[in-house]
């Protein structure tokens, strides 16, 4: 046992079933509220209570579920479970594998069953479980919630003295004990040596013809066993999401949970309806969330900083006193006190200096930009390194992209860059230099350099009234002293 390991000695999470409600090809498990999967869910509320071992059933879509649980969680030992159903008969298989696990010893000690699909089960609940059942010695400690429609659960079963003496399914069910609203949650704290002996004597010999887990309470007892029961208010927790309607609204309360967490904790969030955050991202007090904020993955908010209204950050880190106004972003990095949109489009690898500025309809990509340099208006910054107190001009483009392949772009500090620049890359422009207005920059610029790109302007007098003269603009013009004697003369020119 590792030091950080000090839980029970092992969790379980079932996680075989096909899920066929969800009409989908994903598996059921593997989809997502909050910005993890509803296994992911599962798993990281079983990691707080520190396991010495965490085992997953898998069997429906078992490769796609394996890899997904390689990402995520690579320690956790997959279980395949074999042609025989039953919740039983899945926790038979886990504990013939983490037995494996240590030939010389079997386990011992508390192991903890949950579901896969159960994503508002916290470690908090499960702490109290193992706590619970540690204490009053119990063989099994039954998580149950008490439903006003208890239909298609298993039923817990008491003794006239309250005790509890076992579980009847739905299927199985009398209709005294349909009457029963107390119901199994299908997590459970079990001693592993009544587990592993209780097991052994479940049959299948019940209307669905599987190896039932609940089984185990009754032949518990009947060993002398202590069955007891904790019961949670908090239905949320132990609720399963089989279809889309219950993913969804999972997915509503775990984001009403979040928020409201986030709040307790110093966040202002001006409208916690509209404001969705995942359960991985990070805020710091007073910060402060507008309208139409989602926050998703490893987004992280500093102290000070203001996000939205409207904005979608993912896998963004905002800098304390940052300003984040109407924009799209993603894998980027905004610094203090540096401010971004309205409208602005950051794609991955952008990287905004402190006191630093992408204002309206920019889109970056790849882009490192300095301390204090500011892009305030229209533009595309790709590819490209831009140094300190820059200032890109309106209308700015770096292009990057000859057809073929990406190239740099590398811009000083203390430049001043006129509306409309193009920087064709691979180029570099040194610090302090100055481009005019439609400068197209095709070899590099030297510090200190004026860039101008020349092109001739070319008046022709009259244009208008000779060629459309029944239009607004010819009327207007002759309204303005404009002639047609005058477009016969030679053009007036003028250096641009
Ligand atoms: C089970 C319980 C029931 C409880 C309910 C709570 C049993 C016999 N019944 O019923 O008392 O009220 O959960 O939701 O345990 N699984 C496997 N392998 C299997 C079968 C199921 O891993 O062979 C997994 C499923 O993926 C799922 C969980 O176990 O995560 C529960 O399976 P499900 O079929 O939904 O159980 P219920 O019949 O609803
Ligand atoms: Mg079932």
């Amino acid at each position: 046992m590792s030091p950080e390991n000090t839980g029970p000695a092992a969790v379980i999470v079932l996680a075989a079933g096909a899920g066929t409600r969800m009409k989908s090809r994903t598996p059921k498990i593997l989809h997502e509220i909050g910005g993890r999967s509803l296994v992911g869910h599962a798993l990281h509320a079983a990691r707080t209570i520190r396991p010495q071992e965490l085992a997953l059933v898998v069997r429906h879509e078992r490769d796609l579920v394996a890899a997904h649980i390689a990402d995520i969680d690579p320690a956790a030992l997959i279980v395949d479970q074999d042609e025989v159903p039953g919740t039983g008969r899945a926790v038979e298989a886990a504990l013939e594998a983490l037995d494996a696990l240590h030939p010389q010893r079997q386990l011992s000690g508390t192991v903890v069953v949950t579901y896969g699909d159960v994503p508002l089960l916290t470690g908090g609940l499960l702490a109290e479980l193992v706590a619970s059942h540690e204490a009053g010695h119990n063989a099994v400690t039954v998580l149950t919630a008490v439903l006003s429609d208890a239909t298609g659960y298993g039923r817990i079963l008491r003794a006239a003295d309250g005790t509890v003496t076992g579980i009847r399914e739905h299927k199985d069910a009398t209709d005294a004990e349909r009457d029963i609203r107390e119901v199994n949650s299908g997590i459970y704290a079990f001693d592993a040596a009544v587990l592993r002996d209780s097991l052994a004597h479940v049959t299948t010999d019940n209307a669905q013809g599987e190896k039932y887990l609940t089984d185990v309470l009754a032949l518990a007892r009947a060993a002398g066993g202590r069955v007891a029961a904790v019961v949670t208010e908090d239905r949320w927790q132990v609720e399963g999401a089989n279809d889309r309607v219950q993913l969804s609204a999972l997915g509503a309360e775990l984001n009403r949970r979040t928020v409201e967490a986030w709040m307790r904790a110093g966040v202002t969030v001006v409208d916690p309806a509209t404001t969705w955050i995942d359960a991985t991202v990070t805020l710091d007090e007073d910060v402060r969330l507008l309208p139409n904020t989602q926050l998703h993955g490893a987004t992280t908010v500093a102290r000070d900083a203001v996000v939205g209204p409207d904005s979608t950050l993912t896998d963004v880190q905002v800098g304390e006193g940052a300003k984040v106004i109407r924009t799209h972003g993603s894998g980027s990095t905004i610094g203090a006190k540096a401010s971004v949109g309205p409208f602005t489009y950051l794609r991955p690898g952008t990287v905004l200096g402190e006191t630093g500025k992408i204002g309206a309809f920019y889109e970056t990509k790849n882009v490192t930009i300095g301390r204090g340099s500011k892009l305030s208006h229209l533009g595309y910054a790709g590819d490209a390194e831009i140094g300190e107190d820059t200032n890109i001009g309106c209308g700015n483009i770096t292009a990057n992209y000859d057809g073929e392949k990406k190239h740099r772009t590398v811009i000083g500090s203390g430049v001043r860059t006129g509306s409309n620049t193009v920087f064709v890359a691979p180029v570099q422009v040194g610090d302090g230099a100055y481009s005019g207005a439609g400068a197209v920059i095709r070899r590099d610029v030297p510090p200190g350099a004026l860039v101008l790109s020349l092109a001739q302007q070319q008046n022709t007098e009259g244009w208008v009234l000779a060629n459309r003269p029944d239009s607004i603009s010819a009327s207007l013009a002759a309204a303005a002293g404009a002639t047609t004697t005058s477009s016969s003369t030679p053009a007036s020119t003028e250096e641009g």
